[in-house]
């Protein structure tokens, strides 16, 4: 169904920016080299069909808008459920943003939210936004430890369990705790138990990006709000959608800050 959607926007989208006739002078360079705007230009030199670039508007907007977005809903969720982590992530918030309200956020000051980032890293290890990626082989291929893998075959690298595994993660691999992020913990494990993004030529783009908006958005949420749920981690049944999503989602309650 949301696939259907993201179908309609980007359809919608490329529809407005074709029927558009933009004034050269008035447009900035960043406008004109977003996505969507090198995207008309391929199709109208065709370089690119419809379908090329339907789909790559959709994919931009699936992989960067439902992704962020899940994370940042799981990190709040994760909060409500434990208050004492709660409370450490506004002690730091409350003095890199001393007043509450509507601020702006720095590159600056986002480095000075390392206890949020320890946060954000832990949720993005309990509910990564893309649990499941494939692969294909496009040639044979033999591992390290003499496995042949034939070509054509589909490999699926299962992230969820990957972050969950307890001879990586300890006993407790299931539960939230941002101290796994501490640096003396988080250096004891092996850099390919951690892959909410993958690694390698083909890990995600917006990486980068991703951890800066979700941040931004929770420092603004929980610099202004104090959240509370009766949610429980026993609650939690993940479905794919998109990106991983919820079959039965939190509520949380906001209490204003000052
Ligand atoms: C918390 C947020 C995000 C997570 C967890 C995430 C995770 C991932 C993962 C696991 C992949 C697959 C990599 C692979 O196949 O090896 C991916 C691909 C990708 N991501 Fe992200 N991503 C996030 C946010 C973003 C944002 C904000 C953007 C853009 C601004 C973005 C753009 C992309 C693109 C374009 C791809 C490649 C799609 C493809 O080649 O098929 N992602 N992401």
């Amino acid at each position: 169904m949301q696939g259907i959607h993201l179908k309609k926007c980007s359809f919608q989208l490329i529809e407005e920016k074709m029927t558009n006739k933009p004034d050269e002078n008035q447009e900035s360079f960043a406008i004109r080299n977003t996505v969507i705007s090198r995207v008309v230009e391929f199709l109208k030199s065709g370089e690119f069909s419809y379908e090329d670039a339907e789909g790559e508007c959709s994919i931009m907007v699936g992989a960067s808008f439902e992704t962020t977005a899940v994370t940042v809903f799981s990190t709040l969720t994760f909060l409500a459920m434990f208050p004492e982590y709660q409370d450490a992530a506004f002690v730091e918030l409350k003095d890199v943003f001393p007043n509450a309200g509507d601020f702006e956020v720095s590159n600056d000051e986002i480095q000075k939210l390392v206890y949020l980032d320890r946060v954000l890293s832990e949720s993005l290890r309990l509910i990564p936004a893309i649990p499941l990626i494939a692969r294909e082989t496009s040639q044979e291929v033999k591992l390290s430890n003499g496995i042949l893998l034939p070509k054509s075959l589909t490999l699926c690298l299962d992230i969820f369990h990957t972050h969950r595994n307890k001879d990586s993660w300890g006993p407790e691999a299931d539960k939230f705790n941002p101290d796994n992020f501490l640096p003396e913990n988080i250096s004891k494990i092996h850099q390919y138990a951690y892959i909410p993004f993958n690694k390698g030529k083909r890990s995600c783009i917006g990486m980068k990006y991703a951890e800066i908006a979700a941040k931004v958005a929770l420092s603004k949420i929980l610099r202004n709000y104090k959240l509370s749920t009766s949610f429980r981690t026993e609650d939690f049944v993940f479905i794919e959608n998109l990106s991983i999503d919820f079959a039965k989602k939190p509520l949380l309650e906001l209490q204003r800050r000052d």
